[in-house]
C-alpha cells in the first residue's frame, strides 16, 4: 500500500494547473449511453474514478479508447444493460449509468452502492424519479432492476437537491416522451456542465443551475465533442495548499465564479485574493483569521472543501466553529488532525477548532478522498515530516498532485 511522505513548514508558490472537473467527466462519460455512435469527451482527467467509469463503460458493450485527457466512447452497439456490484462498489457515481440505460434500452440492472465512509447515500430520490417516469423498479438481490418501454415525462420535486439524483433524472429525461420538470434541482456547476454536454448532443434543457430544471424529450441525441469544466475542488484544494503555508499562489485554468464561496471566506480570513479570467491568485497572510463554515447545497460553501478548510482552521488565529450539513459522516479526518497536535471537539454536525500555533508532523491514516486532501494540506504546514498512509483515497480524485505540489514548492513524495 503506498503513502505520502510530507516535509511541512515551506512556503508554497508559483503557477497549479487545474484539471477536469472528476464530477462533471464521471456523468458526461454516462451520458454518451444515450446515443448511438462515437462521442469525444476532452479535458477528462486521469484519476481512478475516471478509469473505473471506462470499465464500467466497456462492461455495458462500448469501446473505450482514452489518451492524454481525450476519450473516445463507441456506444453504437451496447451488449449488456448491467452495472456489476464489483465495479459498483469502488464507485458510487456507477449509479449514473442508471438514467441512460433506462433511457436507451429500456431496461437497467444496476447494483446498489454500498455503504460509504462519509455518511449512507441513499439512492431513494433517484427511483422515486424514475418510477414518476413510468418505470418499473424493483429491488433485487442488492441490484435495481429498472424497465421502461419508454419513460413519460413528469414534474418531479427531490426533498433533497441531491446531485447526481439531478444528473440521473435529467439524462433520463432527455429521451423521455414529453416535458419533465425537475424541482429543488441540484444547482452545482457540474449539473450546468452536463446540462450543456446534453444540449450539445440535441437535448432540449432549461433552467439547469436553478432549482428548476426543464427537459423536453427528444426521439434521440446525437454523439457529443465536449471537453469536461475544470474541477473547483481540486481549485479550492490548492488554494487551501498555499493559504495555510503562508504562500502565493496562483490558480491557473480554472473558473473563479464557480468558487465564490470559498473565496469569500479566505478573504475572511485575511488573505489576498486576485482573479481573473480563467486564474485566481491567493497571497498567504502570516496567520489566518478563524473563520465559521457551514456546508450547503451550491452556490453555498462546499462539502467538498469542508475537510481541506478544517485543515487551515487548525492553525487559525481564535476559535473556527465548521458547521456540516450535507452528510451524516463527514469528520473522519478530525482524528487524525489531532494526531497532528489540532484543538478540535465534535458535537453533533458541528467541529469547533481552537486553532493552535503550530501542529506537528505524523504517521496519519487517509479515510476518503477529501479527509486525504485535509490531511496533505495539515502535513504541508505542520513541523517535522508526515507520513500519508492508504493515499489510493487521494488517487481517486487529485490527478498528480505529488507533481504539482512540487510544482509550487512542496517537499513530498510517494513511498511503497
Ligand atoms: C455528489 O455526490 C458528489 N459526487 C459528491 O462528491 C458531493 O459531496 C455531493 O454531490 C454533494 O455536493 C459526484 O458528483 C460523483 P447528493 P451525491 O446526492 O450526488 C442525500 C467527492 O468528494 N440523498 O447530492 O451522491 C444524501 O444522503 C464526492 O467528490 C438522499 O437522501 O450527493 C446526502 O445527505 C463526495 N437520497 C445529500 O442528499 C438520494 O436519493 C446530498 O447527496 C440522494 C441523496
Amino acid at each position: 500500500m503506498q503513502s505520502i511522505v510530507i516535509e511541512g513548514g515551506k512556503r508554497l508558490s508559483g503557477d497549479v494547473k487545474i484539471s477536469g472537473a472528476k464530477n462533471s467527466a464521471l456523468p458526461i462519460l454516462c451520458a454518451s449511453l444515450l446515443a448511438p455512435g462515437e462521442h469525444v469527451v476532452s479535458n477528462v482527467p486521469e484519476l481512478q474514478d475516471v478509469i473505473t467509469m471506462g470499465r464500467l463503460l466497456e462492461n455495458l458493450g462500448a469501446g473505450v479508447q482514452s489518451s492524454d485527457g481525450v476519450f473516445h466512447i463507441d456506444t453504437e452497439n451496447l451488449a449488456k444493460d448491467e452495472a456489476p456490484y464489483e465495479l459498483v462498489k469502488t464507485m458510487r457515481a456507477s449509479v449514473l449509468v442508471l438514467g441512460p440505460l433506462v433511457a436507451r434500452l429500456g431496461s437497467a440492472r444496476v447494483s446498489l452502492p454500498g455503504g460509504c465512509a462519509i455518511g449512507a447515500r441513499p439512492i431513494n430520490l433517484h427511483l422515486a424519479g424514475l418510477r414518476d417516469m413510468g418505470a418499473e423498479v424493483e429491488i433485487e438481490h442488492g441490484y435495481v432492476v429498472a424497465k421502461a418501454k419508454r419513460l413519460k415525462g413528469a414534474r418531479i420535486y427531490l426533498d433533497t437537491p441531491t446531485v447526481t439524483g439531478t444528473e440521473n433524472l435529467m439524462m433520463a429525461a432527455t429521451l423521455a416522451e414529453g416535458r419533465t420538470v425537475l424541482e429543488n434541482a441540484a444547482c452545482e456547476p457540474e449539473v450546468t456542465d452536463l446540462a450543456a454536454c446534453l444540449s450539445s448532443m440535441g437535448a432540449k434543457i432549461t433552467g439547469a443551475g436553478t432549482d428548476t430544471v426543464r427537459i423536453e424529450g427528444v426521439s434521440e441525441l446525437r454523439p457529443m465533442k465536449y471537453s469536461v469544466m475544470p474541477d473547483r475542488i481540486e481549485t479550492g484544494t490548492y488554494l487551501a495548499a498555499g493559504a495555510i503555508t503562508g504562500g502565493d499562489v496562483r490558480i491557473t485554468g480554472c473558473e473563479p465564479a464557480h468558487s465564490a464561496a470559498l473565496l469569500t471566506k479566505l478573504r475572511e480570513c485575511g488573505f489576498e485574493i486576485e482573479k481573473g479570467p480563467g486564474w485566481i491568485r491567493l497571497k498567504g497572510c502570516d496567520r489566518p483569521r478563524a473563520v465559521d463554515i457551514k456546508t450547503l447545497p451550491y452556490p453555498g460553501f462546499p462539502t467538498d472543501m469542508q475537510a481541506q478548510f478544517m485543515a487551515l482552521m487548525c492553525v487559525a488565529d481564535g476559535l473556527s466553529v465548521i458547521t456540516e450539513t450535507v452528510f451524516e459522516n463527514r469528520f473522519m479526518h478530525i482524528a487524525e488532525l489531532k494526531r497532528m497536535g489540532a484543538d478540535i471537539k465534535v458535537q453533533g454536525n458541528a467541529a469547533v477548532v481552537q486553532g493552535a500555533e503550530n501542529i506537528f508532523g505524523a504517521p496519519v491514516m487517509a479515510t476518503d478522498l477529501r479527509a486525504s486532501a485535509s490531511l496533505v494540506i495539515a502535513a504541508l504546514a505542520a513541523k517535522g515530516s508526515s507520513e500519508i498512509s492508504r493515499v489510493y483515497h487521494l488517487d481517486r480524485g487529485y490527478e498528480r498532485m505529488e507533481e504539482k505540489l512540487r510544482g509550487i514548492g512542496a517537499r513530498i513524495k510517494r513511498v511503497g
